[in-house]
């Protein structure tokens, strides 16, 4: 596979073009952000731990019966994907209060919910993406009814598979963030990434914060947590 020119550059990730018109190079930065992008910084060794920890799961996830956008890994920080339109949503799935949860409807963090909740947010950087419920999004046209209802009905369901799998290494899956793409063909399929930027992984033991919340708190250490992290990870696969 030959990578070709820039399309993209995100807060995390850029994207290439191929040669292939039909999958595009996602490739991992070591650049943090938080606060809305208004706190930047570097966690050393990220772009790698990052890239490895999602196609991971994401050929886990697909062998489990979810589509996903993976195709293979190219190098350390690279990896082919299919090329998507990404729904402008952000899907978050929450197990445990914590943070804007807690800061929201004013609880403590660490109340573990008998059922896991889902929200929507705008994928918007200029509106500071605000929350959406489902009619506004039909009502935006962001997706279709039927759209919706697979996007949730998988969400729900890689709830219960990441959970379990970072069960098995001893993490508490407290929350996390998905976003899914429309194939050309029209088939929607889990897109961008699921790593210690958009998970909060805590570990099931200490309730040690081994995930990007490190960074956005100021609490130091985020790169041994990652390394943590993907280093449970691969032991146990
Ligand atoms: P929140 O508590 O800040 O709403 O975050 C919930 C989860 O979503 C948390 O695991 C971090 C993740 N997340 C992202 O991946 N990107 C974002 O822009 C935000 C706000 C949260
Ligand atoms: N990365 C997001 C931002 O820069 C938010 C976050 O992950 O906290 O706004």
């Amino acid at each position: 596979m030959e990578k070709r020119e820039q399309i993209y550059e995100g807060k995390a990730k850029k994207v290439f073009a191929s040669d292939d018109a039909d999958i595009v190079i996602v490739s991992y930065k070591d650049d943090a952000t938080a606060l809305d992008g208004l706190k930047k910084g570097i966690i050393t060794g990220k772009g790698a731990i990052n890239n490895r920890m999602t196609n991971n799961l994401m050929r886990r996830l697909e062998a489990a019966g979810i589509p996903t956008h993976y195709v293979k890994e190219l190098n350390d920080r690279e990896t082919a994907v299919k090329k998507v339109t990404i729904l402008p949503l952000e899907v978050i799935i929450r197990n445990i209060s914590a943070g804007h949860f807690a800061s929201r409807y004013g609880v403590e963090e660490g109340i573990v919910f008998d059922e896991p909740t889902i929200e929507f947010s705008y994928k918007n950087d200029d509106l500071h993406d605000p929350l959406l419920n489902d009619h506004h999004i039909l009502a935006l046209k962001l997706c279709t009814k039927e759209e919706l209802e697979l996007v949730k009905s998988y969400a729900f369901r890689i709830n219960e598979l990441l959970k379990g799998y970072m069960k098995d290494i001893g993490i508490d899956l407290v929350d996390f963030k998905l976003e899914f793409g429309k194939t050309p063909d029209g088939q929607i399929v889990l897109a961008d990434e699921i790593s210690p930027d958009t998970c909060r992984l805590w570990d099931s033991m200490t309730h040690d914060h081994l995930d990007k919340d490190r960074f956005r708190r100021d609490l130091g250490g985020a790169e041994e947590a990652y390394i943590e992290v993907i280093t449970r990870l691969m032991e146990e696969k």
